[in-house]
Parts: C-alpha cells; structure tokens; sequence
C-alpha cells in the first residue's frame, strides 16, 4: 500500500470513530428527565412536551417493557409534539429510554 493511501485509509477511519461517537454521544437519566419535560425536543415548535401527557412520567410504569419503546416515543414525538423523528441511537433517544427505564413500577 503507498504512504499516501495508507493515510487515507487512517483518516477515513479516525472520522468513522469520531462520527461513531458524536452519535453514541453522553446519555444519562438525568438528559433524559429534561428532555421529557423539554417543549422543544425533536424541534417541537407547539408547547408540549412529554410531561404535558405523560406528567412526571404517568401511566409509563409498563412502558420499559415496550418492544417498540423508540417507535411509540417517535410517534408521540412527530403526534402531539409537531416535532421529527429522533434516531434511535443518538443520546436524545437513548436518555429518554434510560428515563422510562426509572419509571416501571416497582
Ligand atoms: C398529547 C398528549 C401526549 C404527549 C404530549 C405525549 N404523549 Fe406519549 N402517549 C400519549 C397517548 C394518548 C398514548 C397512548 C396511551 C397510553 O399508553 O398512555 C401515549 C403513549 C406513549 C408511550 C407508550 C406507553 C406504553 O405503555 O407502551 C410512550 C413510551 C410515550 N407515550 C412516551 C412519550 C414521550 C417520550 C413523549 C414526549 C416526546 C410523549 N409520550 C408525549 C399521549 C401523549
């Protein structure tokens, strides 16, 4: 391989990593309860948020167990709050899971 491809080849795959990680970004519980109580997640332009329904986490004790847990937060998201899908390997996505985790039913 030339010196020259070879550095291609190592910045290709330095980008990859970063990129991977700007993705994964930080997600923690504590993201997640604000984004929930956060009128303008998904670029929500109305003034819901979460919390307008679902207040302090309400009637979502069972929702953890949900195999579609990302696609009904989504729908929830694009319905009530006007806002766009959020992927579901970001940090966003994956704090409000961490979030509804907290809420099951003990
Ligand atoms: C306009 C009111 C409203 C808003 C705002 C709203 N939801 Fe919902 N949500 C509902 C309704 C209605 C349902 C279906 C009935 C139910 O399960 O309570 C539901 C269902 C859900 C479920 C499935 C519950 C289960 O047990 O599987 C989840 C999870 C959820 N919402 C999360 C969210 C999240 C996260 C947000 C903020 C992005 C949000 N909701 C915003 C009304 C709302």
């Amino acid at each position: 391989m030339k010196k020259s491809n070879l550095l291609m080849a190592i910045l290709a795959g330095t980008i990859l990593l970063t990129g991977g990680q700007a993705m994964a970004g930080k997600s923690s519980v504590e993201l997640g309860k604000k984004l929930f109580n956060d009128p303008t997640l998904g670029g929500s332009t109305n003034d819901k948020s979460c919390n307008s329904c679902h207040a302090g986490g309400e009637g979502l004790e069972n929702a953890a167990d949900n195999k579609k847990l990302v696609k009904v937060i989504n729908q929830c998201i694009t319905g009530p709050l006007k806002g766009k899908k959020i992927d579901g390997r970001t940090a966003e996505m994956r704090s409000l899971k961490m979030y509804i985790n907290t809420l099951q039913a003990k």
